[in-house]
């Protein structure tokens, strides 16, 4: 049976993940408590005690405003753990799947981005994502690189869980509507991962040279776009068709919700306009379509944590 180390087990993916790839081997998942991704050689030691032939690695430094403060710290999670990662796969004779975000942009771009346009972050946080995208790329190793955007899933911190409890908490929401990208659940990217590695014939002898094949980074969020107040909107119009004692995503209050620039919600990180990325490689690539990010937001409010 294949090994599969999965990294960050208590995130938002990895959370999903080791659940999605259990079902193609046998997972090994740890998060801070057996990994420091800051320590090349806690990093070292993992990966070669669990001699893995896949290495999924859903954990990052994903503080963003914080980043602006701890630039070095984010360098080593984000930037400079991926490259060891790669070289510890290639040792190993495994592949590494990593994920990448949509905050390698500018958000200048009028189009939705593909993965030919040219990153250019606006934030540490972004920078320092893009530098493990280029720590991985220049391996030798058999890699899928995928960017995602704007998670969200029943557990741990994100736009969701904020608006609900903001939405108990407060009479008005002030959200910010010049922003534009793809929320994208954390189950959809794991069940999508899962797809890619069976359609490359993940556990066949032929797997690592499929994968070598298609090597590269691939755009992977939702289908559609909305900006955050217009997230926040259908959070709470599900909120509000929820039944209290049936949802925990019930409210029996829904607060006014206003629309805000970004000049009127300054945060340490500036972050990009436009987020939204094409999933056109993946589909054409793999056959993968993702789905509409307002179908998975009324999946994920309706099955719970
Ligand atoms: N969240 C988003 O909106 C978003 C958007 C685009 C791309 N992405 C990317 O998608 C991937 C998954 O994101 P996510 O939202 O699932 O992340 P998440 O929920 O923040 O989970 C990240 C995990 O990494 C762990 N971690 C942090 N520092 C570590 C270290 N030094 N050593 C080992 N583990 C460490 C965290 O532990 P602690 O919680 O204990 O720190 C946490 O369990 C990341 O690559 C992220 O950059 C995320």
């Amino acid at each position: 049976m294949s090994r599969i180390l999965v990294i960050g087990k208590n995130g938002q993916v990895g959370f999903e993940l080791q659940r999605r790839l259990a079902r193609l081997g046998q997972v090994i998942a740890v998060d801070v408590g057996e990994i420091d991704l800051a320590n090349a050689d806690s990093i070292r030691r993992v990966v070669r005690e669990s001699a893995p032939d896949l290495i999924a690695n859903a954990a990052a430094y994903t503080a963003v405003d914080q980043a602006e403060s701890e630039p070095e710290l984010a360098l080593a999670i984000n930037g400079v753990a991926p490259g060891i990662l790669a070289e510890e796969a290639k040792r190993a004779g495994a592949t590494l799947i990593h994920y990448s975000t949509d905050y390698v942009f500018d958000g200048a771009k009028a189009a939705p981005y593909t993965e030919e346009d040219e990153p250019r972050p606006l934030s540490a946080y972004g920078r320092t994502k893009l530098a493990g995208d280029r720590a991985i790329q220049a391996v030798d190793v058999p890699h899928l690189i995928l960017r995602t955007s704007w998670v969200y899933g029943g557990r741990g911190k994100n736009f969701l869980l904020t608006i609900m409890r903001l939405a108990q908490e407060r009479e008005t929401l002030s959200i910010v509507d010049d922003q534009v990208g793809a929320p994208t659940w954390s189950r959809a990217i794991a069940e999508a991962t899962g797809g890619m590695l069976e359609h490359l014939g993940y556990g066949k002898p032929a797997f690592r040279e499929a994968c070598a094949g298609q090597r590269g980074i691939y755009n992977l969020t939702a289908a559609g776009q909305t900006s955050w107040h217009g997230f926040a909107a259908a959070i709470l119009a599900h909120a509000a068709s929820a039944r209290p004692g049936e949802s925990e995503f019930a409210l029996a209050r829904v607060p006014v919700l206003k629309a805000i620039t970004t000049e009127q919600y300054p945060t340490p990180a500036q972050r990009p306009r436009n987020s939204v990325l094409s999933n056109a490689k993946v589909q054409s690539a793999f056959g993968l379509v993702m789905p509409d990010w307002k179908f998975s937001l009324g999946d994920c409010m309706g099955s719970g944590r």
